[in-house]
């Protein structure tokens, strides 16, 4: 038996932790703990803030349900997201198009479509084409690979926001062709404002953050062999500076443009993206997606 200090506390809560049996575990507990505590000593956490902290992530936790995910929002918007992201990004064997996050309004039903469809079914409004290729890193087309698409409609709004939530709009699945080739029409997508009416709106809020994403356009792209590319890509305008879940960077930024000579379609304002895609490696097999459908988590 001791009597703690600020520091020998730390400690004894390190020896005790050393019967832990799963080195990963030690390892991540053991961090967690000396970043933790070295925390509640630089800001002196008082007994009333830690119990605040304690109802925040009560109040979290609470929020969560089979079609929301409040502590997915919480680590989007403390940047947790995506530096998991970056980290795994580094873990690829070779260099790729960069990843941009799941978010959550990604669902694994999105209908299988031909090349060219639009995916917009109720949203009338201006038709754009989107259209690229995907690749090896190598430069090699890549024939079949599937490309899972999901945005907003013109009005900033998921087809998940809409109604009882049941429509499946703005989303499909297309598969590239022979020459790893693909287009779609879609219309053009709308920044939006995160879930602000819980806990984690409430913190945006203190921050006086405008808690908005910029315009963008979901993939989920898979080919036999390769590493899955979670990615969106970003249109010019608001909220790209100040995207509140951080995911927006400068290389995902598309230009859309009126008069490209090389557009599979004539006459649409088109935006064109090759995606590239690594090879798998050994730390694929756990999968790569900051993220899931809520509805699939325990
Ligand atoms: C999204 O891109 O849909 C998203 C990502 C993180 C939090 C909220 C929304
Ligand atoms: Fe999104």
């Amino acid at each position: 038996m001791q009597s703690y200090t600020p520091h020998s506390v730390t400690e004894a809560v390190l020896e005790q932790m050393q019967s832990t049996g799963d080195e990963r575990l030690k390892t991540i507990m053991e961090s967690a703990i000396r970043h933790c505590h070295a925390f509640a000593r630089e800001v002196n956490l008082a007994p009333a803030e830690w119990l605040k902290a304690i109802e925040f992530l009560t109040r979290v936790g609470k929020t969560c349900t089979a079609t929301r995910q409040e502590f997915i929002l919480l680590s989007d918007v403390i940047g947790l997201s995506t530096l998991v992201n970056t980290l795994h990004d580094a873990t690829a064997v070779e260099e790729a198009t960069s990843t941009s996050l799941l978010g959550p309004f990604f669902r694994e039903d999105a209908p299988p479509l031909p090349i060219g469809e639009q995916i917009s079914k109720t949203d009338k409004s201006e038709e754009i084409l989107v259209w690229g290729s995907v690749r090896a890193a190598t430069g090699e087309a890549l024939a079949e690979a599937k490309l899972m698409v999901w945005q907003t409609s013109s009005a900033g709004v998921y087809d998940l926001q809409e109604g009882d939530g049941s429509a499946v709009d703005y989303r499909g699945t297309f598969r590239t062709d022979a020459a790893g080739q693909f287009h779609l029409r879609t219309v053009r997508p709308l920044g939006y404002s995160i879930p602000m009416d819980g806990p984690v709106g409430d913190l945006v809020r203190a921050q006086r953050r405008e808690g908005c994403r910029p315009a963008h356009i979901h993939f989920l792209i898979s080919a036999r062999g390769y590493r899955e590319l979670v990615t969106a890509l970003y249109f010019p305008g608001r909220y790209l500076e100040t995207d509140v879940v951080f995911g927006a960077s400068p290389e995902l930024v598309v230009t859309e443009t009126t008069d490209d000579p090389e557009a599979p379609v004539k006459g649409l304002s088109s935006v064109r993206f090759d995606f590239t895609l690594a090879r798998a490696g050994s730390e694929d097999a756990a999968g790569g997606r900051v993220g899931a459908d809520p509805g699939k988590l325990g």
